[in-house]
């Protein structure tokens, strides 16, 4: 498969967020808000810019990954700095063949390299297990609310770093989208239609599920 991984640049950035919406449209919610929360990320001092990766096919974006600064905290007020990715895409006509593993198995590399530990993220369990990424409730890490999300997933790059502790996770408050502006953004984009997919079902069940 010849897929080219590349940092993004100013050039891509309009063309991620279309990338994003072609992913992400329907399969969450009716429409999406990736692609107005790629718009906000870039500016945001939590953004990391030597992990906004990208990856082309025949010269065509066709997958992206952007990472943001996150934390845990133990109970000693100990602190760390942890990598935290999403979105994460590729475009539906390219999915499931490989290259969104490979964006994560070349960015994790990248991300521990750039100082960071251990990689934590909310997503669906199911796409990140073999990844190596294990749910929050084994390295004792919750919200902040000292809740264990089934989506709460992490991954040590650093091995033992998370041990014998417990902690809790901070993300990055871009992603609390005020997703009143996602509509009046979305007319920048060709029309599209909204519908209901079982997919959004699911997702609402995941966001409800927790770990004893
Ligand atoms: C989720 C997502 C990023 C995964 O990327 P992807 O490139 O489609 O995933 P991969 O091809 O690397 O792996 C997906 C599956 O395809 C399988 N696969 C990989 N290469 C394959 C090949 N050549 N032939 C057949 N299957 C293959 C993998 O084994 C994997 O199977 P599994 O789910 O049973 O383990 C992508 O599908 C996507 O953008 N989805 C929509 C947006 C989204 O949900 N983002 C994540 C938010 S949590």
């Amino acid at each position: 498969m010849n897929i080219k991984f590349r940092l993004e640049n100013n050039n891509d950035y309009f063309k991620i967020e279309e990338l994003n919406r072609e992913a992400f449209w329907n399969l969450y919610k009716p429409g999406c808000d990736e692609h107005y929360l790629v718009s906000t990320m870039r500016n945001h001092p939590d953004f990391i810019r030597e992990l906004g990766f990208l990856a082309e096919k025949d010269g065509k974006i066709v997958s992206g990954i952007m990472y943001t600064r996150s934390s845990v905290i133990n109970e000693k007020n100990e602190f760390i700095e942890t990598a935290t990715f999403g979105p994460l895409c590729v475009h539906p006509d390219f999915q499931r063949i490989g290259i969104g593993s490979a964006l994560i198995e070349y960015t994790k590399e990248i991300a521990f390299r750039n100082g960071f530990p251990a990689i934590i993220i909310f997503g669906d369990p199911h796409n990140y297990y073999k990844h190596g990424f294990r749910t929050g409730k084994d390295y004792g890490i919750s919200t902040m609310d000292g809740k264990y999300p089934f989506g709460l997933l992490v991954l040590e790059l650093k091995n033992g770093i998370l041990k014998n502790h417990k902690w809790k996770f901070k993300e990055s408050s871009l992603y609390n989208l005020d997703t009143d502006n996602v509509n009046e953004y979305d007319k920048k984009f060709p029309e599209k239609e909204k519908m209901h997919k079982y997919s959004q079902d699911l997702f609402l069940m995941m966001i409800r599920s927790f770990v004893e």
